[in-house]
């Protein structure tokens, strides 16, 4: 068996004699002394055979990505390498056994890769064989052993839920599984356990943990793969302050694990309707300030037009300030930045610069004397700040300025990479109107508790026990209070329009539950890849998912989705369109 790990060599080593495994990396023929750098998971160590030795013929035969087992003795180099760990010291090999050859590999793998991304991924093995790769499956690895440990001190039980289920109530496409044994149905992919945690807490569990996949038929981004992996957590008898306080415990533990560092808790609260109007965003990256302010009011008499017809309609108009940047945005930049903000749903982007007490820009001249000095006094204006608006219906002023905002602030770097800037948002509203079906829907799921059942009548107004956690702009986790009353949930289906037949077709199982001693319950769900990609420094997702999927769904490697044999399809009675 491999008893030591290549990478964990230093000068205290030195004078042992050790037999090491691994792949090659780079090979050196240097005035007949041949220098190996030996790769195994954990780094590289440089073995060097003489020409003495009687190896050597075999030796000069090695190439790239060869398997060797080599034994030799640790002796310190003549010239040294500070950049790595191994780099005082190197194997003098007396005895060299090839294990296994290779072919001339498909994609660089040595240092940073030039490969295109697809052949990459076609190729996954190999490129995980990269060490700067390979380091964020270890870091993955130890974040889950670490919320094991946790939950497990926590006395929360892991428990495993069925994969081949029924529709569940997430809010994305599902993915269907054909029934051969009941031709015409189909099995849904859980898109979470949501259902079964709740009656496992039926069942009397109190505290469930899973490390569990998810499955969602949805657009992709940076952020999210079809098929993805999420911390689950249910516990029964408790509040929102009993989860936090095991979350924020959870990743104290996390980040002490795994980066050595005393996270601070508890972490920030801000309620929904604060993040949208501080910073235009559910999920606020909170490292850095160019705050969203709304100067509506400074416009209440105003007699230019697009922002009287905004008001009018109930519009409102907020404004960010990019402080001293304003000479580095030049009208291109601007346009640039409006096509962005379009993207949003807004209109435009009007903007204004402040310089010696002077505004220029796009609308100033529609500005009164008194609105002008109101916005300098407002927006603390100094020199060289550039001040862009957007005056639209309130969602779409605020999310496209939140959006604009941190397009900004990684362009002009004011975040702090270092930082690691926890927030629970909490007071989520109960509803969501949905423009495609004409109607409202649950912001969460249709099992979260309404914070005042009284205000189920009034979709707008109505907030739910409901609370999501955000780490450096990305949303982390979602949760609530869940309903355990059968009353309360029947009034939530009526304010979803949601008849009795269709949650009795949809969820009759859960609410059949539900008349047996359902206990109060409350749960959260995070999206392990998203906790991994920022303790990685990595904004993609595909980084830290060992065979991931393409923007396409599909996998380079196996040619996943594809076509099947006649003879299944017959089996479960499908025939393609
Ligand atoms: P929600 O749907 O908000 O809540 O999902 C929880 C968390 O899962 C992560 N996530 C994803 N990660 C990668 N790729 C995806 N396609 C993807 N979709 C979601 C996010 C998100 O915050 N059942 C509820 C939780 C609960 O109420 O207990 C749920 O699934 O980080």
């Amino acid at each position: 068996m491999k008893k030591y790990y290549n990478g964990e060599f230093t000068i205290k080593n030195l004078g042992e004699e050790v037999t090491l495994y691994g792949w090659v990396a780079k090979k050196r023929d240097l005035g007949g002394l041949i220098f190996i750098d030996l790769r195994d998971r954990s780094g590289i160590i440089q073995v060097v055979i003489d020409p003495e030795n009687k190896n050597y013929n075999k030796a000069m035969e090695i190439k790239n990505e060869y398997v060797l087992e080599v034994t030799g003795k640790i002796v310190e180099r003549q010239s040294k390498n500070k950049d790595i760990p191994t780099g005082e010291i190197e194997v003098e090999i007396s005895e060299l056994n090839i294990l296994n050859t290779s072919d001339l590999l498909p994609i660089e793998i040595n240092g940073e890769t030039l490969s295109l991304e697809d052949t990459r991924l076609k190729y996954r093995y190999l490129d995980l064989r990269r060490p700067e790769l390979k380091k964020n499956f270890l870091m993955r690895h130890k974040i889950t052993q670490a919320v094991r440990n946790y939950l497990d001190e926590n006395e929360f039980i892991d428990l495993e839920t069925p994969i081949l289920t029924k529709s569940t109530p997430e809010g994305a496409r599902d993915y269907l599984v054909p029934s051969r044994i009941n031709n015409g149905k189909f099995y849904a992919l859980p898109q979470s356990p949501q259902i079964f945690k709740q009656l496992l807490m039926v069942a009397g569990f109190e505290r469930y943990y899973q490390i569990a996949k998810c499955f969602r038929d949805e657009d992709l981004r940076a952020d999210r793969q079809p098929e993805f992996t999420q911390i689950d957590m249910e516990m029964s008898f408790a509040n929102e302050e009993d989860i936090f306080k095991i979350c924020e415990g959870m990743f104290k533990r996390v980040f002490k694990s795994v980066k050595g560092i005393d996270l601070e808790t508890p972490f920030e609260r801000i309620k929904y309707d604060d993040a949208m109007s501080k910073y235009g965003s559910d999920k606020p990256d909170t490292r850095f300030e160019m705050y969203l302010n709304n100067i509506t009011d400074i416009f209440s008499n105003t007699e230019f037009v697009l922002f009287k017809n905004v008001i009018d309609n109930n519009g409102v108009i907020n404004a960010i300030v990019v402080k001293n940047n304003a000479d580095k945005y030049s009208r291109k930049n601007i346009d640039e930045l409006t096509e962005f903000v379009k993207k949003y749903g807004a209109k435009g982007l009007a903007w204004i610069k402040y310089n010696d007490n002077e505004l220029s820009g796009s609308v100033v001249k529609n500005l009164s004397e008194k609105e002008t000095k109101n916005m300098i006094d407002t927006l603390k204006l100094e020199n060289n700040d550039l001040v862009l608006i957007v005056a639209d219906k309130k969602k779409v002023s605020q999310t496209s300025l939140g959006a604009l905002r941190n397009r900004l602030a990684r362009e002009l770097n004011l975040i702090d990479d270092t930082k690691f800037n926890f927030l629970w948002v909490t007071d989520f509203p109960m509803f969501e109107y949905s423009e495609t079906e004409n109607r409202y829907m649950s912001a969460h799921h249709p099992f979260t508790m309404p914070k005042d059942v009284n205000t189920l009548n009034d979709p707008e107004n109505c907030y739910a026990r409901a609370y999501d956690a955000v780490l450096n702009g990305y949303e982390l986790a979602s949760g609530s209070v869940r309903i355990h009353d059968r009353e309360i949930q029947s009034k939530v289906f009526d304010a979803l329009q949601i008849s009795e037949e269709e949650a009795k077709l949809k969820f009759g199982f859960l609410l059949e539950a539900f008349k047996y001693g359902a206990p109060p319950h409350i749960g959260i769900g995070f999206g392990l890849e998203r906790i991994v990609m920022i303790l990685c420094g990595t904004d993609n997702i595909r980084d830290v998912v060992t065979f991931p999927k393409t923007a396409s769904a599909t996998c380079l490697m196996t040619e996943a989705p594809n076509i099947v044999d006649d003879k299944q399809l017959d089996e479960l009675g499908i025939k393609v369109k």
